[in-house]
């Protein structure tokens, strides 16, 4: 792998159409803002672009339905979802949005290259249009039965029942979704912008197969669609969206596709964050046409054609732009259903998604973090339960490392006045301890590097469940009473391991990492976009005996059982959200 100078992190820019969920969290939000937070403190130059997706129909049609405009459904949304990533944690550089004008800009000027370069071409559409209203029913404005398979409930371009997807013409007994729009929809024709995608093919394919380390899950949906490329339409008729950037009456009444200018929007936020920082007009450049920089997209599996194919076309049909090095796609996280005992998709009509807003209600940050992390799905859609997330919070942060944390510091505060103690002589088992951390450490760094966070965290774990046993074998509550010195060893290799895993959890866990880190007086560098000083391997580092130690609190409270099980009625009563 070349050095590269500098990383850019994207999470997908989430619709502003709806409030957050914990399966967004979970695939492709958690895992980056893990990532971002390694690098920051291991001190290399990370930005983290995140923003709201602010265009489309899902947003036209809401702001239809409640009879408001689309602009104040995605500012109610926008800033909705700004504060509940930031209670979370996610901590991006920048937190945009595609209604800007800035991004009206850098959009048009995407087309416009692509345009000139010769990517773009013009076709006429035979479209789903309303007598009664007067306009095009674009995407899912029709609803009717699926040509494919018969399901009636099927969208205008795809069925949800079969997964087919199909031209607009081929739907069968449209409707529109309008309310009261009472006229059949009848077919009438539309001129539209493609992208030339057939174009891209063998660049497409090459670039692929030089990412063997991919996710199998990424490389097969993207390989997939490499194999059968056609152009695709980045016109609407809507007049909510990027204008195309085309004199004329064949312009008229039509936008750019919101999924032309989504991703796009990855760019115009780096500028905004260039120029929000007074880093200057040009800052965003060295990220994105910088040879020396990574580009990283974090996403669910529904958004990889479009970050492992139609993107990095776009880019490449244009001079400079890096592509990415990795997208990291993650599996569907499902709900368990205890009453049926089987695992349901996260659905709006079903009424069973929690939001992150009532999530951040009832825990601490690090307590659904840590949840989502340890049963990230990655390479395969994973169930949250209730039981589970209460056992394994309970079971495994709180008894194993907040244990222990929490009993070496307090022995250690209480009989060495306060201190870090001088210890003496090691023996093979203080040395084993003491041998484990940095093998340890970079274990975790291991699994970090190749983005298996939730590998990452079990090893984390397991640095305090040696540090347990290794506890429970010197018992220094023991020799408390006999043997002074060996106490002083014993709890001398316990603070050193606490050390180590407060360098670990920052990424993870911040808050119990913060609160750690003040009680034993480190520092956990937190560098950013121009990077800083190195504090992940500074968790191999020893605390010296004399150091001053702040009286422990806890850092992990447990979850009582009785809470969780009102909550989880609350949830089966839809009440999550
Ligand atoms: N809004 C899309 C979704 O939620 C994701 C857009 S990602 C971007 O599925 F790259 F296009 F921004
Ligand atoms: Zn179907």
């Amino acid at each position: 792998m070349p050095d590269f100078k500098r990383t850019l992190v994207t999470s997908a820019l989430p619709y502003a159409n709806g409030h957050i969920h914990l399966g967004h969290i979970a695939g492709a939000y958690l895992p980056a803002d893990i990532y971002v937070r390694y690098l920051r403190i291991k001190g290399a130059p990370v930005l983290y672009i995140g923003g709201s997706d602010e265009h489309g129909v899902p947003i036209t049609l809401t702001a239809l339905k409640e009879g408001v405009q689309p602009r104040d459904v995605v500012d109610r949304y926008h800033s909705a979802n700004a504060d509940a990533f930031a209670r979370l944690g996610i901590s991006y550089d920048i937190y945009g949005r595609t209604s800007s004008e800035l991004h009206v800009d850098t959009t048009q000027s995407f087309f416009r290259a692509l345009d000139a370069a010769g990517y773009i071409h013009q076709e006429d559409m035979e479209l789903w249009y309303s007598e009664q209203l007067e306009r095009f029913l674009p995407d899912r404005y029709v609803k009717g039965t699926c040509p494919k398979c018969g399901y009636e409930d099927a969208n205008g371009d795809e069925c949800e029942n079969c997964g087919a997807q199909y031209a607009a013409n081929e739907l069968v007994s449209p409707r529109s979704v309008i309310p009261g729009d009472a006229s059949s929809p009848v077919l009438r024709s539309s001129r539209h912008w493609f992208l030339d995608l057939p174009k891209f093919t063998d660049r497409l394919k090459a670039w692929l197969d030089s990412h063997p380390e991919w996710r199998a899950n990424v490389k097969g949906i993207a390989n997939g669609w490499v194999g059968d490329l056609r152009s695709r339409c980045i016109t609407r008729d809507t007049d909510w969206g990027v204008p195309i950037p085309i004199d004329g009456p064949e312009a008229e009444g039509k936008r750019i596709y919101v999924w032309f200018d989504a991703p796009i929007g990855y760019v115009t936020n780096t500028r905004q964050w260039g120029m929000d920082t007074d880093r200057g007009e040009d800052a965003w450049q060295a990220w994105w046409k910088d040879e020396s920089s990574r580009l990283l997209h974090f996403i669910g599996k529904d958004n990889v054609p479009f970050h492992a194919v139609i993107f990095p076309a776009m880019l490449m049909g244009q001079d400079g732009y890096v592509l990415a090095d990795n997208v990291v796609g993650n599996e569907y996280l499902n709900i368990f259903n205890r009453q049926t005992g089987k695992s349901e998709k996260g659905s709006k009509s079903r009424g069973n998604m929690i939001s992150v807003r009532w999530a951040l209600e009832q825990f601490a940050p690090d307590v659904i973090r840590y949840y989502l992390c340890a049963i990230a799905p990655e390479s395969k859609d994973s169930d949250f339960d209730w039981d589970d997330f209460m056992h394994r919070y309970n079971g495994e942060l709180c008894d194993v490392v907040g244990n222990f944390v929490h009993r070496s510091l307090t022995m250690t505060v209480k009989n060495f006045d306060g201190k870090v103690p001088q210890p003496g002589a090691f023996d093979a088992e203080d040395q084993a301890m003491l041998d484990a951390i940095p093998r340890q450490v970079d274990e975790i760094a291991e699994a970090l590097d190749g983005f298996r966070f939730r590998q990452a965290l079990e090893r984390f774990i397991d640095l305090g469940r040696k540090a347990n046993v290794y506890f429970n074998t010197k018992e220094p509550w023991v020799t408390r009473k006999t043997d002074m010195e060996r106490t002083a060893t014993t709890l001398y290799v316990c603070t050193q391991v606490v050390k180590a895993l407060c360098h670990t959890m920052a990424p993870f866990l911040p808050d119990g990492a913060a609160k750690l880190a003040g009680i034993l007086g480190v520092a956990l560098p937190d560098g950013g976009p121009d990077g800083g000083a190195d504090g992940w391997n500074a968790a191999k580092e020893t605390l010296a005996a004399g150091a001053a130690l702040q009286p422990p609190k806890v850092l992990f409270p447990k979850l009582d059982p009785d809470y969780i099980a009102e909550l989880a009625e609350a949830h089966q009563r839809g009440e999550g959200f």
